[in-house]
């Protein structure tokens, strides 16, 4: 049977990677996560019970510990999603992303190169990349491809184009099969409420201000987070080595548009008269240096591989919404500690 290793699977992509994966797949499924600030063992600890993966707590960058889950568990997969993943924080301070994102990724590369050296069977080495590091378009621009020049803004995004670079760079020099995966960004369940959506949602459940940064008519092109994890599964099933995939909803939206929605079904699922919680959107500082617009032209994986999105923002958004409604617990418990004080050095306020 095919063996995997899921990185940084306690995390939001991953955990509902691990969760449709294990339910559609024949394959055994190692995640391997340091379980940071944003990793949470609650988001796939049924999983684990279950015994349907197998969880080891441990840093990507940790080379001992990498070659001896690789001896260990000969992969023939590695789906690669750990990595500090939050703009803001990136910006309060880069160096946790230059090491996770870019270092890192050249641990696992090295792994996966001396494992894969004189293997048989198809392994493939899928690194899991964003839509960010090809910088920001103007609003008549055409939506990015595969083709797209990297033009990284942030030092999130500038550690994720590296990694990216790396990626490709043991590919064309060493001929280690990997594809890279550019995805837009995404929304769901299990998503940590420093992001966009989730943070909005609770706010507004809880009577908070809605931070919005500067106008807010900067764009963001979502896709449900169980549509990316699927066209991810058609890539290790059918993607070729050596490729990129650019993935994304076709889903523009600006970020006032979203917080709009969000404060409307927070009030219908609340039974508050319509319009309550949008009286609570708070126009705040922008964030430095921030795109303006992100869309994705995902025609390539349409065509070669057959994927396309399944769940629309507009019908998706209020299960989204009930889903941290009936998990507040959770939330909550994310919600105390190390979280309380980067949400008052970001905004200003206790959470
Ligand atoms: P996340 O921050 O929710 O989860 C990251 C996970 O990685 C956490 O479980 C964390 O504990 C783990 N991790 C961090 N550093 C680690 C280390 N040194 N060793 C082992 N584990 C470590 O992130 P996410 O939103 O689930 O994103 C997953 C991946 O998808 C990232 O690579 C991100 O760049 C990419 N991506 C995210 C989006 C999005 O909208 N969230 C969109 C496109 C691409
Ligand atoms: P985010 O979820 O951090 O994703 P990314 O920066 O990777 O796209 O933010 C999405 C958009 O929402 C981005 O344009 C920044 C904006 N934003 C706010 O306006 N207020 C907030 O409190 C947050 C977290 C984000």
């Amino acid at each position: 049977m095919s063996t995997w290793l899921v990185t940084g699977a306690a995390g939001f992509i991953g955990a509902n990677f691990v969760r449709l994966a294990s339910a559609s797949v024949e394959a055994r499924l190692v995640v391997l996560d340091a379980l940071t600030y944003a990793g949470n063992l609650e988001n796939i600890a049924d999983l684990v019970e279950a015994g349907k993966i197998e969880f080891h707590r441990g840093d990507i960058c940790d080379i001992d510990l990498v070659n001896e889950l690789f001896d260990r568990h000969r992969f023939d997969r590695v789906v690669h999603f750990a990595a500090e993943s939050h703009v803001d924080r990136s910006i309060l301070g880069a160096e946790p992303f230059i090491r996770t994102n870019i270092q890192g990724t050249a641990v696992l590369l090295a792994a996966a190169r001396a494992s894969w050296q004189d293997r048989q069977g198809k392994p493939l080495f899928l690194h899991v990349s964003t839509d960010e590091v090809f910088g920001s378009l103007e609003s008549d621009d055409p939506p990015f491809t595969e083709d797209s020049p990297y033009r990284p803004n942030s030092p999130y995004s500038a550690s994720k184009a590296a990694a990216d670079h790396l990626v490709r760079a043991w590919h064309h020099t060493y001929g280690l099969p990997t594809i890279i995966s550019n995805c837009s960004n995404n929304y769901g369940p299990w998503q940590f409420p420093e992001k966009l959506i989730p943070l909005m949602i609770l706010n507004a459940f809880d009577g908070r201000e809605l931070p919005v940064y500067g106008d807010g008519r900067q764009v963001r092109d979502w896709l449900h987070v169980e549509d990316h994890c699927r066209a991810l599964l058609a890539m290790l099933a059918g993607g070729q080595a050596g490729r990129t995939y650019v993935v994304g909803g076709a889903c523009e939206r600006t970020n006032l548009d979203i917080v709009q929605r969000i404060a409307l079904e927070a009030d219908a699922l609340l039974r508050r008269s319509p319009g309550s919680a949008a009286k609570l959107i708070r126009h705040v500082a922008d964030r430095p240096g921030h795109d303006r617009r992100y869309a994705m032209n995902a025609m390539a994986l349409q065509r070669e591989l057959g994927w396309r999105p399944r769940h629309d923002l507009e019908s998706a958004l209020p299960a989204v919404v009930r889903w941290y409604w009936e998990n507040r617990a959770w939330a909550d418990r994310i919600r105390s500690g190390a979280y309380v004080e980067y949400y008052e050095q970001q905004y200003g306020v206790r959470a």
